[in-house]
C-alpha cells in the first residue's frame, strides 16, 4: 500500500508538470513516503530526512516533504526534528499534495497537514505514475479494525472503510482499457472487503465481478487475515479462472498463546485447517506468509511451535521480523520482553529452516510449464526477458522482445534463490 501511495503522489507530481529525476542532487522537490510498521523503517525514512539537510543546505529552494504513516503518527516532532521539511503529509490526504506544494512555493509554510483517522476514501481515483504497463495496484479498502496487540496500523491508516464496488469496477475497466492485465487489490484485509458496505456485496462477490472484465487476464490481492479467510472465498479463488494461483497469509505465529496475546483471533489448529482447505481445493496454490520472532512472552516452546507449522505448511516464501514496540500499541506495555539476542537466535534458526523448504519447493517446480505475464528486460540481464508466474515467481528467459506485454507459456529449466531461469514453449 505504501508502494501504491509512492505512484499517487508521483502521479499527482506528473499531473502537475513534474517530471521524476534519478539525480537527487537535480531534484526540485523531494518526497519520503514513509512507513513506520517496524521501528526500522522508522530508523530508515529519519536518516535519510537526516542526510537530506546537506542538499537543502546547499539549495535552499529545494522543497522537502515527508509523507505515509511515519508523518501521520509523529506529525509535529518531525518538524522539531528537522525543522528544514517543508510539508509533513499524512496518510489519509495525499489528494491535497498539489495545493500544499503551491503554498510552499509561495513560501507560506504549510508544514504539517495531517487528517484525523477515517477520513472517506476519495471516489475519484488519484492518477498513478506506474512503471509497469502491464499490472497494477486498486486499492479496495483501507484502515483496519483488528487491532492486532503489535500493530501500529490501525493509528496510522485509521479505521477500515471499503470503496463502493462500482468505482472499483469503472477503475479496473479503464486499466484494461489502458493495457492492464494483471491487478493486485489491496486493503489491510481485504477479506473483510464490504463489512460496512451491505453483506451481498463481500470480497467474493467483488472477485466474481472483477473476473469478469475483459481484457484483465489475473487477479490477485493482499493482505489476507486468517480469520475473516472464508470457505465460500476459497471456493470462489478456485473456482475463478482469473484469480490466481498465490495467497499471502501472515501466520504471525504457531503457538496459540503467543496468538492469543497478539490478538490475532484464530489458533495454530484453524490456521492449518484453511490452509489444508487452500491445499485440496487449489493444488497449485503458492503460499507465502509473515512471522514476527521475539514477541514477548515467546518461549522456545512457543518458537518450535512456530517452526513446526513451517514444516507442515510448507510455504514458498516467508517474511520474517523481529518483532519491535511501536507507539500505542497494547504490546508495548507487555513485560515481558526478549532479548534482542534470544531474538536474533530464533531469527537465523527460522531463516535457516525455511531456505530448505524454499530450496525443495524449487526443486518441485523444475520442468513444469508455468503461464508466464512477460514484464520487460531482465534488470539482471538485459539479453532476457522478465516475467512472472500466476504463483508470482519471477523468470528470466531469452525472448524476443515482441513478447512484452504478453501471457505466454514458458518450461521452467533452472532454479536460483530468488528467481527461475525458463525457455519459451509457446
Ligand atoms: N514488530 C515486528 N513485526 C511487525 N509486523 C507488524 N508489526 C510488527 C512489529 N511491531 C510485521 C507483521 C506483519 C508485517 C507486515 O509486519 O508480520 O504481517
Ligand atoms: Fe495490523 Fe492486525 Fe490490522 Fe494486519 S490485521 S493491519 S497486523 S492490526
Amino acid at each position: 500500500m505504501n508502494e501504491h501511495d509512492s505512484e499517487k503522489l508521483g502521479g499527482l507530481l506528473e499531473a502537475e508538470g513534474y517530471r521524476a529525476t534519478a539525480m537527487v542532487e537535480q531534484a526540485d522537490v523531494i518526497l519520503l513516503n514513509t512507513c513506520c510498521i517496524r521501528a526500522k523503517a522508522d530508523q530508515k525514512a529519519l536518516s535519510l530526512l537526516g542526510r537530506l539537510k546537506l542538499l537543502k543546505t546547499k539549495r535552499p529552494e529545494l522543497i522537502i516533504g515527508l509523507c505515509g504513516c511515519l508523518a501521520q503518527s509523529q506529525g509535529a516532532e518531525i518538524l522539531k526534528r528537522a525543522p528544514y521539511t517543508d510539508l509533513v503529509l499524512g496518510t489519509h490526504n495525499l489528494h491535497r499534495l498539489p495545493q500544499l506544494l503551491k503554498q510552499v512555493l509561495a513560501r507560506k509554510k504549510p508544514k504539517l497537514e495531517l487528517v484525523e483517522y477515517s477520513a472517506p476514501l476519495t471516489a475519484k481515483p488519484l492518477p498513478v505514475s506506474r512503471n509497469n504497463p502491464y499490472s497494477a495496484w486498486v486499492t479496495i479498502m483501507e484502515g483496519c479494525d483488528n487491532y492486532c496487540a503489535y500493530c501500529v496500523v490501525p493509528y496510522v491508516r485509521g479505521r477500515e472503510r471499503s470503496r463502493p464496488m462500482r468505482d472499483i469496477l469503472t477503475e479496473v475497466r479503464q486499466l484494461a482499457d489502458g493495457g492492464v492485465k494483471e491487478i493486485t487489490l489491496l486493503g489491510q484485509n481485504v477479506n473483510s472487503y464490504g463489512k460496512a458496505l451491505d453483506n451481498e456485496f463481500g470480497f467474493p462477490k467483488l472477485l466474481e465481478q472483477l473476473n469478469q472484465i475483459s481484457g484483465i487476464a489475473r487477479i490477485r490481492f493482499v493482505t489476507s487475515h486468517p480469520k475473516d479467510l472464508s470457505a465460500s472465498l476459497i471456493k470462489r479463488m478456485a473456482e475463478l479462472p482469473k484469480v490466481c494461483e498465490h495467497l499471502h497469509l501472515p501466520l504471525q505465529s504457531g503457538s496459540d498463546k503467543v496468538l492469543a496475546a497478539m490478538n490475532r483471533a484464530y489458533t495454530q489448529a484453524e490456521y492449518l485447517e484453511k490452509i489444508q482447505l487452500l491445499k485440496e481445493q487449489i493444488p497449485r496454490i503458492s503460499l507465502t506468509t509473515d512471522i514476527i520472532v521475539g514477541f514477548p512472552g515467546e518461549t522456545e516452546q512457543d518458537f518450535e511451535q512456530t517452526l513446526t507449522i513451517l514444516k507442515t505448511v510448507q510455504f514458498d516464501n516467508l517474511f520474517s521480523f523481529i518483532y519491535s514496540d511501536r507507539p500505542h500499541t497494547a504490546a508495548s506495555e507487555f513485560k515481558a520482553k526478549i532479548p534482542r539476542t534470544v531474538s536474533r537466535q530464533r531469527f537465523q534458526r527460522l531463516l535457516k529452516l525455511q531456505q530448505e523448504i524454499a530450496a525443495s519447493r524449487r526443486k518441485l517446480m523444475l520442468g513444469q510449464p508455468e503461464e508466464v505475464l512477460v514484464e520487460g528486460p531482465s534488470k539482471t540481464d538485459a539479453a532476457k526477458l522478465t516475467g512472472r508466474t500466476r504463483g508470482n515467481k519471477l523468470i528470466h528467459f531469452t525472448g524476443s522482445s515482441d513478447l512484452i506485454g504478453e501471457l505466454i507459456q514458458l518450461r521452467i529449466i533452472a532454479a536460483g534463490k530468488n528467481s527461475f531461469q525458463g525457455e519459451v514453449i509457446s
